[in-house]
């Protein structure tokens, strides 16, 4: 890739003079930097401050995690999505404490063989905690990557990735191979931004980059277009009695396993007689959408007063404190949540 041995230098000044100050900067053990690093796989750097903080204060060490209950770990974990990523956390913190001893491990083979950990994960742990020359690319290196270079691959392509990988392996500062990872990252995340509005006049690369200086910022990178999400079309059952609404457990596969939900069955099912479920007075009471990465849920609300407290096995009848402080439910009901909160008389 051409282009990419003139950036290491003042790319590395421009860090120094902005990066981001951010907690896990602050005391880079292996361990805060793996968890940091997981969090924020999929979500943005402001929205992963809280959970962090209160992560850790629930957490503040491997053993401590790997021994967490599992509602508790889902607990610290909603509102921040893909779920598998807490449960993978915890997979490889008993992994650490059985196998290693409870040291994180510093051999990059090793890192990169624990439960949720990929290319991307192990490079910045191993760059970031051990100082070790590995690279670390993620969707922000692949953009810079592409329009330093002026390389129009697809950047969703394992061939883009391959090549950026070997590219940033390259031209890596031997001394300082962490800083030099989260500057790529940083700059991606700060100035190199998404959707053709870089702020290229502060950008420590305007003098060589491709896409600039060849004013190609508008196609530069390249993805190939997403297939369309599969819309699913649900109705969710709000089903209320004594002040209390049910809830039950999602199957341990597929998405959102083990959550909490309010009970939901593709629309045009009835399935109150099935569940046992004799309804006093039943009403339409609202409705969302939730968008997941390769879903769409459209769900409309039912809301059922119940003749008595019978309920399908495993299902409980939630109170609202215990809606709000036991049971880990996912966003994606957020909508249903606040239907429900409104008919019980709290806080919406
Ligand atoms: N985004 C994800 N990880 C990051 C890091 N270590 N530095 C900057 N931005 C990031």
């Amino acid at each position: 890739m051409v282009g990419l041995d003139r950036l290491p230098l003042p790319l590395l000044e421009w860090f120094r003079d902005n990066a981001r100050k951010l907690p896990w900067r602050n005391d880079p053990t292996p361990y805060h930097v793996w968890l940091s690093e997981i969090m924020l796989q999929q979500t943005r750097v402001a929205a992963a401050l809280d959970y962090y903080r209160r992560f850790l204060e629930e957490c503040p060490d491997l053993e401590t995690l790997a021994a967490l209950p599992e509602d508790r770990l889902m607990k610290l974990w909603q509102g921040l999505g893909y779920y598998s990523r807490a449960r993978n956390l915890q997979k490889a913190a008993r992994v650490i404490v059985n196998e290693y001893g409870g040291t994180f491990p510093a051999d990059y083979e090793a890192v990169r063989a624990l439960p949720g950990v990929g290319d991307y994960t192990a490079g910045a742990v191993c760059s970031i905690a051990f100082g070790q020359p590995v690279p670390a690319v993620d969707g922000n290196v692949l953009r810079v990557a592409a329009r330093v270079s002026g390389d129009g691959g697809d950047i969703s392509s394992p061939e883009m990735k391959k090549r950026v990988t070997e590219a940033v392996r390259a031209v890596m500062p031997l001394h300082a191979p962490g800083a030099f990872n989260q500057a790529l990252m940083e700059l991606g995340a700060t100035v190199c931004l998404p959707n053709g509005a870089p702020l290229c006049e502060t950008c420590p690369a305007r003098d060589f980059c491709a896409a600039l200086t060849q004013d190609r910022i508008a196609e530069l990178p390249f993805k190939s277009p997403k297939k369309p999400r599969r819309v699913e079309e649900r109705t969710v059952w709000l089903l209320f009695h004594d002040d209390r609404a049910a809830l039950r457990r999602r199957s341990e596969r597929g998405l959102l396993a083990g959550l909490w939900e309010f009970p939901n069955e593709p629309s045009g099912a009835e399935p109150l007689a099935d569940w046992g479920v004799s309804p006093l007075a039943e009403e339409y009471a609202g409705q969302a959408k939730h968008i997941f990465t390769h879903v769409e849920w459209h769900m409309a609300f039912r809301a059922v007063e119940t003749a008595s407290d019978a309920l399908p096995e495993g299902w409980v009848w939630a109170t609202l404190d215990e809606l709000e402080g036991v049971y880990p439910v996912p966003n994606a009901f957020d909508g249903a949540k606040k239907a429900v909160l409104k008919r019980l008389g709290g806080a919406v």
